[in-house]
C-alpha cells in the first residue's frame, strides 16, 4: 500500500502532516507492514493518523495513540487503543509500556516542546524495541523560540542529537555508552530525526582479497 496515496485519498477523520515526511514513513517504517508490529504515535490530533497507520501496517498491527487531551479517547477503535496523560511524565510511559510492551516503532508528533521531545526521548528510547524505530517529527519546532528552541540554542532537541552523534561514533571516540552500543543509525530530514536501533557486529575493517602468502 502507498502511503501517499493513501493520505491523500483519505476520507475518514482528519489527518494533518507535511507532504515532505511520507518518504521518509517509507524509508523507515515501510519494514513493518504486514507485521505484528507495535506503532505508538505521541499526539492524536483528530484522529485520522492512528486510522492511517493502523490501514498501513495491516491486519496484525496494533497502533497506540498517546495524547494529553481525554477527548482523544474516542479515536479507539478495532487494533486502535487510546492512552491519555503526558508525554513527559515517566509514570505515564511507564504504564502504556506495561500495557503493550516494548514498542517496534514509535513517532512523536506530541507537544513539541523541547523539554518534553528530550524526557519523552530519554526515556523511551532504552525501552524501545531492540530493532525498534524513533521517529521524531515537526522539529523546525527546535528553531522555534515558542517551543523552546533557537538556533544552536542549548537544550533543544537538535542540539541533543548533535551530541549523540558522537556517541552513535563512541567507540571510535572512546566514549561508547548504552545508545552507541544499541544504535544502528541516525537520520535527518528537514524537521524530522529518527534512529534505528540494532545489535552491533565486532568491528572490523577488512581487505579482501586476502593478500596472497608469498613464496
Ligand atoms: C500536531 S497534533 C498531532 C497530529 C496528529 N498526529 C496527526 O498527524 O494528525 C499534536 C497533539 O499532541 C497533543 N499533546 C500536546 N501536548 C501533549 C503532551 N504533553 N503529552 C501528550 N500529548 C500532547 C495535542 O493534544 C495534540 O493532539
Amino acid at each position: 500500500m502507498n502511503l501517499w496515496a493513501d493520505f491523500l485519498t483519505n476520507d475518514q477523520r482528519t489527518i494533518h502532516k507535511w507532504k515532505h515526511y511520507f518518504p521518509a514513513y517509507e524509508q523507515h517504517f515501510g519494514r513493518f507492514v504486514y507485521r505484528p508490529v507495535v506503532f505508538w504515535e505521541i499526539g492524536c490530533g483528530e484522529g485520522g493518523s492512528l486510522q492511517m497507520w493502523k490501514r498501513y501496517f495491516g491486519p496484525h498491527a496494533q497502533i497506540v495513540g498517546l495524547d494529553i487531551r481525554p477527548q482523544c479517547s474516542e479515536f479507539q477503535e478495532d487494533q486502535i487503543a487510546v492512552r491519555i496523560g503526558n508525554q513527559a511524565q515517566k509514570g505515564f510511559l511507564d504504564s502504556v509500556l506495561d500495557e503493550f510492551g516494548p514498542p517496534d516503532a514509535i513517532l512523536d508528533d506530541g507537544s513539541h516542546r523541547m523539554d518534553h521531545v528530550i524526557a519523552t526521548f530519554h526515556h523511551l528510547y532504552p525501552r524501545l524495541d531492540r530493532n525498534g524505530v524513533y521517529m521524531v517529527e515537526d522539529m523546525h519546532t527546535a528553531y522555534w523560540e515558542k517551543f523552546g528552541g533557537g538556533l544552536c540554542r542549548e537544550g533543544t532537541f537538535i542540539e541533543l542529537c548533535k551530541h549523540l552523534i558522537d556517541e552513535l561514533n563512541g567507540v571510535h571516540a572512546r566514549i561508547a555508552t548504552e545508545f552507541t552500543n544499541s544504535t544502528l543509525s541516525m537520520h535527518f530530514y528537514d524537521s524530522i530525526v529518527v534512529f534505528e536501533r540494532g545489535r552491533h557486529g565486532i568491528r572490523k575493517a577488512l581487505k579482501v582479497p586476502r593478500p596472497r602468502n608469498r613464496e
